[in-house]
């Protein structure tokens, strides 16, 4: 049932609307009234639920989906749904306190799964609601508050805005070397760049008391294809700039992200100490930064292995840029499971890297993601020497916390390894809300092989 409900969510998401005929074929049943009724007589059998296996029948979550979901949309004379909003701030706000009666009823009960649907609820309201939620807010005033609080930080690379933990939602900001990337998934930002430049240059000129901004470069991630436009200057591409006393390249034209993943931070800093005489292996390493900087830190060999030719090409001259000695049996375009296959376990590591690329994009589509990180981490947990650590990374928006740490857990129990104690994912700039799921996209774990 579950994996039912998850199905749905990933319909919703991906726009392939199937759960609408369910929707339709119940509206034209029980006629649009009942079928409130019907909803609201779930939502109070859910709010009095006190174990989930009495969660019987899949129509009830659907139900609750309705309810929250669709009547914010419209439907044409056809019948078909209009993805337009009838939805104003102040019923937007109304759902938002039933629905956290809800979680809080969920959270009292331990009903884990129902929380996991109910994320993905959450996540489709703020969605849908985006405009009206925005329709009045102080853009500057937010983005005033976001940017202040990060500037006392002495980093040349690190994120002026950090979504919804912003309340900006949607809306990232980076600065790499005084270089000014804006990366917004709501179309709302663009219309509103202006509010946007103003304020981080004002920023600028009350740190340093002049403007050293070097360019201003937003990304639409919300168009089909994503499009680059430079506000501010062209950005030089690649941008040449320094971090953890490497060179790296930054390229946010036809790489995902900027090229570079600030977020990694703490992974950098961990082998900058540890990386000495070390073999390691960079799994999914995209443009080697991570490798570079082991290298740099003395280790005796470094294997980056990516699906994408170009990452990997990108890597090269990060490595050239930092005059490394390029070995090319260092340099794998390769799927990982080619080689987890090819090496079976025969070719042992002292540190194995594997951060993984977004598996579950949004909240519920938990379809299958739990085997799939399973599976994953055990082959590289098997490629580990004996007191070996694996650097493990799960960034999937829509993977809670809480089902990453089963998975790490069970091979915990297993006895034969263990967590490290080490901090690779909090970030000062990279503030978190660990209720939201949406927002502690990040969980990244060190888990050490006993000898
Ligand atoms: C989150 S990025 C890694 C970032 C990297 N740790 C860094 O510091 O820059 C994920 C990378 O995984 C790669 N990738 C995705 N699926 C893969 C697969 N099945 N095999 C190998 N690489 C993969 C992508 O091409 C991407 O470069």
């Amino acid at each position: 049932m579950f994996d039912y409900i998850s199905r749905l969510f990933y319909d919703f998401a991906h726009e392939k609307y199937y759960f609408n005929a369910q929707i339709l074929r119940d509206i034209n049943y029980y006629g649009k009234e009942q079928l409130k009724q019907k909803c609201l007589e779930t939502y109070t059998e859910l709010f009095h639920l006190e174990n989930e296996s009495e969660l019987s029948n899949p129509l009830q979550i659907l139900k609750l989906f309705s309810f929250f979901i669709s009547s914010f949309y419209t439907y044409d004379h056809n019948n078909k749904k209009i993805p337009k909003l009838d939805i104003s701030h102040n019923k937007y706000l109304e759902f938002e306190k039933l629905y956290k009666n809800l979680k809080r009823r969920f959270e009292k009960n331990h009903l884990f799964k129902l929380l996991d649907m109910f994320e993905g609820i959450k996540y489709l309201l703020d969605n849908i609601s985006f405009d009206v939620r925005f329709e009045n807010a102080n853009l500057e005033l937010l983005l005033e508050t976001a940017i202040k609080s990060r500037f006392n930080k002495n980093y040349n690379n690190f994120r002026i805005v950090n979504c919804k933990k912003d309340n900006l939602d949607y809306l990232e900001i980076d600065c790499y070397c005084l270089h000014i990337i804006i990366e917004a998934k709501n179309e709302y930002y663009w219309k509103n760049k202006e509010i946007i430049v103003n304020a981080i240059e004002r920023h600028f000129k009350i740190r340093d008391g002049k403007n050293e901004i070097q360019t201003i470069t937003f990304k639409k991630s919300y168009e089909k294809i994503k499009s680059i436009h430079y506000l501010y200057k062209k950005l030089p591409q690649p941008l040449n700039c320094i971090e953890n006393g490497i060179n790296i390249l930054v390229n946010p034209d036809g790489y995902s992200k900027t090229g570079f993943f600030i977020d990694n931070r703490n992974i950098r800093k961990y082998l900058e100490k540890n990386s000495e005489g070390k073999s390691i292996l960079n799994l999914c390493s995209f443009t080697c930064t991570l490798g570079a900087l082991a290298k740099k830190s003395g280790a005796k060999e470094v294997i980056n292995v990516d699906k994408e030719k170009k990452y990997i090409m990108l890597g090269k001259e990060i490595y050239k840029n930092n005059n490394i000695k390029i070995n090319n049996y260092e340099f794998v375009v390769q799927r990982i499971e080619d080689y987890f296959k090819k090496n079976n376990g025969k070719r042992k590591y002292d540190i194995v890297i594997m951060d993984l690329p977004e598996i579950a994009a949004i909240p519920c589509d938990f379809f299958d993601k739990e085997k799939t990180y399973r599976d994953y981490n055990k082959n590289a947990l098997n490629l580990l020497k004996s007191g070996g650590i694996l650097i493990t990374s799960c960034c999937s928006h829509g993977f809670s916390r809480e089902r990453f740490d089963k998975v790490i857990k069970e091979f915990i129990d297993e006895k034969k390894y263990i967590k490290i104690d080490y901090n690779f994912d909090e970030l000062d700039d990279h503030p978190t809300d660990k209720n939201d799921i949406y927002s502690d996209y990040l969980k990244i774990y060190g888990i050490q092989k006993l000898n």
